[in-house]
């Protein structure tokens, strides 16, 4: 069956690998990003590779009060969604959090609460249709504050925990929540820092664990797999020896 999907943040390198696959199964979409120009490069490449159809809305998402706007927008256009993902972000330089405290909340506002925003307006629409599946990108990050990138980790612990309770609020009305941690993987987000090569994933590679964990309705998914283990590993030290690592 031909799929509808949303999903914010359209132009990540994660989002635009998920939003492929969807487009080769001849699903129709609703692409929301800031950039206008990139979000109509992208929809015309998604059209070429079989997407039935393509809407687009930009959207800012710290501009919160647009949300419901681009909710209306979707659901005029397509009647109901199947799969909203909201994949938005940026990686903070964690030094610069440490000193300009407005810089630290303008992050933190962009990497958790203009997502919760997004994703209460999602819920709002999705709970009454009965069906659906609403996913969210958090990160490895979320798991573990480390002294390298905890203003970042803080945002997506704070996903981590809003998706666990509207899982199970949304339970009941037949609409999933999956929250999907990657771990290191090759986009604009990470081009200027040095990733070991073997512990980083294709934006491709991630997208297909996406989309199978979509289809098997899946709570969490640690992407690629080894984070899984490589993050209970890292839960599980003690805080007086965590401290004490150079992470
Ligand atoms: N890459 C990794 O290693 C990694 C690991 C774990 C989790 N993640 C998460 O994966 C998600 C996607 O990131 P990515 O790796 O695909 O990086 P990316 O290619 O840099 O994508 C980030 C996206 O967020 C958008 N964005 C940032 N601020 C926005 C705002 N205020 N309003 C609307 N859009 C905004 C950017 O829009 P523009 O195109 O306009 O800049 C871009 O489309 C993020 O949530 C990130 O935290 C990434």
């Amino acid at each position: 069956m031909n799929q509808n999907v949303l999903i914010i943040g359209a132009t990540s390198g994660i989002a635009e690998a998920v939003a492929r696959h969807f487009a080769e199964q001849g699903a129709r979409l609703f692409l929301v990003a800031r950039n206008s120009e990139k979000l109509q490069a992208i929809s015309a490449d998604l059209v070429a590779r079989g997407a039935l159809e393509v809407a687009t809305f930009v959207m800012n998402a710290n501009e919160t009060d647009r949300i419901p706007q681009m909710t209306d927008a979707a659901w005029k256009v397509h009647g109901t969604i199947d799969v909203a993902l909201v994949a938005h972000g940026t990686l903070p330089d964690q030094q610069r959090t440490e000193t300009n405290i407005a810089y630290a909340i303008a992050e933190f506002r962009t990497n958790a609460e203009s997502v919760i925003a997004c994703l209460a307006a999602l819920a709002q629409r999705m709970e009454p249709q009965g069906k659906g599946v609403l996913a969210v990108i958090g990160s490895v990050a979320g798991d573990r504050g480390r002294p390298g990138n905890y203003l970042y980790g803080a945002a997506k612990a704070a996903l981590d925990t809003y998706a666990s309770g509207l899982r199970a609020r949304l339970f009941k009305s037949g609409v999933h929540v999956l929250i999907i941690k990657p771990g290191f993987v090759a986009t604009a987000m990470t081009v200027d820092l040095n990733l070991p090569a073997r512990l980083t994933a294709t934006p491709d590679r991630v997208a297909c664990d996406i989309q199978l964990a979509i289809a098997k309705r899946r709570d969490v998914l640690y992407t690629p797999w080894f984070w899984y283990w490589i993050m209970l590993i890292i839960r599980w030290i003690p805080a007086a020896i965590f401290k004490r690592m150079k992470l």
